[in-house]
């Protein structure tokens, strides 16, 4: 008899699909593909010896408590080391308001948890993070979205759409995935005012703020959020609940982040993580403090800017080299993508599959918009990180040749 496990499933999960990353990585995983499709950090740059080093060193200085049950808030040394790292960046968190995550996607799925009601509409960039959507759409959300440009969101859509009084907003401000845009200076201040004005919070998400190739360092949300609205009262954090994650900076595989929140909320994450996970694993977060400390982080870090830039580069080059006058891209100042728009009428996901033919990857630019929100124009999602730079060239090179197939089927005649 056959077990009948599909009709049982929950009504909240209806309709979701597999994400369509995870579907495309499994194709472009094969030798001949050079993909520019996940969002992978250069293996190269994984610091494999410090973690065998750090790994070690846990395991005979701290042998017995790295393998036992932890605090769900996290291991405090992490915590502590995390919110000095911050300190830099102008944010001022206490240890109370730092909860180590599974990863920044465990954090969206507690801000899906605590926060979304079915129906609920979330304030999203379009296009936004497509794993941001998975994580929200489980609790039944829906959307409102605003457009980006090279400066992120736009604020002459801002207004209306914070009127339609969206439940909080999801914004990434620096090197935004997938746009490799940023969101500049002028416009913070005007979202964080705006956001303040209708009350409505903002998850901030910054997996890549550490990584920028060029230009200054801007303010957080959170950070102008404090300085600017709250100065006269006690509190550290406000209306912003910011993320970030050890993914780019160390390595993914840990699967380590945190969110930085008012101690109370903090305290609704741990009752909702308890039923997730009890607590992230103890003997990573043992270990990535040891790989972390006196300093490495920061010289890792300086290194991985070097390589990323380099590889950034070349690929900007590639573009300006190989790509048709009809398509633009973003330039973006760190991170790991950027992102390309091509005439209307061309189709991205028959574009993925002719790339496919050429062995180059890409993410199709309509997995990035919530539901029924894609733009009538056909964008490409390049990751510049993952890739070396002489296949970057060569990836870039046979791209364009889909492009221009694409193109020439759109305008027969084009000379
Ligand atoms: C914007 C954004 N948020 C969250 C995540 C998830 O990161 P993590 O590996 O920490 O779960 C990613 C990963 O690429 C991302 O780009």
């Amino acid at each position: 008899m056959s077990t009948g496990w599909t009709s049982r499933y929950a009504l909240r999960t209806k309709g979701i699909k597999s994400s369509a990353i995870r579907e495309l990585l499994k194709i472009t995983q094969r030798p001949e593909v050079i993909s520019f499709a996940g969002g992978l950090p250069a293996p190269e740059v994984f610091p494999v010896e410090r973690f065998q080093e750090a790994c070690q060193k846990v395991l005979s200085t701290k042998g017995a408590c790295s393998l036992q049950y932890g605090a769900s808030e996290g291991y405090e040394p992490l915590r502590e080391m995390i919110a000095r790292n911050m300190a830099r960046y102008g944010i001022r968190a206490n240890i109370d308001n730092v909860l180590i995550t599974s990863g920044s996607q465990q954090a969206l799925d507690l801000i899906g948890k605590l926060l979304i009601n079915s129906g609920d509409r979330v304030l999203v960039e379009a296009p936004t993070y497509l794993g941001a959507l998975p994580a929200f759409n489980v609790y039944g959300a829906g959307y409102v979205s605003v457009p980006i440009d090279e400066d992120g969101l736009r604020n002459e859509s801002l207004e209306a759409a914070l009127r339609s009084e969206p439940k909080f907003m999801y914004v990434l401000p620096n090197f935004q995935n997938p746009g490799g845009t940023t969101l500049s200076e002028g416009r913070r201040h005007e979202l964080v005012v705006q956001a303040d004005k209708y009350g409505i919070p903002i998850v901030e998400d910054d997996p890549y703020g550490q990584l920028r190739y060029e230009g200054e360092h801007l303010p957080p949300l959170i950070v102008i959020d404090r300085e600017n609205l709250r100065r006269d009262k006690e509190y550290l954090i406000g209306n912003v609940i910011y993320l970030s994650t050890f993914s780019k900076t160390l390595a993914p595989g840990i699967r380590l982040g945190w969110m930085v929140a008012p101690p109370d909320v903090i305290s609704k994450f741990v009752q909702l993580k308890q039923g997730a996970d009890l607590h992230t694993s103890t003997f990573t977060q043992y270990v990535a403090y040891e790989v972390a400390r006196d300093g490495f982080l920061d010289e890792h870090v300086r290194h991985i800017r070097s390589v990323y830039r380099e590889r950034r580069d070349v690929m900007l080059q590639a573009l300006s080299e190989f790509f048709p006058p009809e398509a633009t891209w973003t330039h973006p100042r760190g991170g790991l993508f950027l992102w390309v728009t091509l005439p209307e009428g061309i189709d991205c996901q028959r574009l993925f599959r002719a790339a496919l033919r050429e062995n180059v990857a890409f993410v199709p630019g309509d997995s990035f918009y919530p539901r029924n929100g894609h733009p009538p124009t056909a964008h490409m999602r390049l990751n510049f990180s993952n890739a070396q730079p002489e296949q970057i060239r060569e990836g870039i090179r046979r791209l364009s040749i889909a492009v221009k197939a694409q193109l020439d089927s759109l305008h027969p005649v084009r000379v």
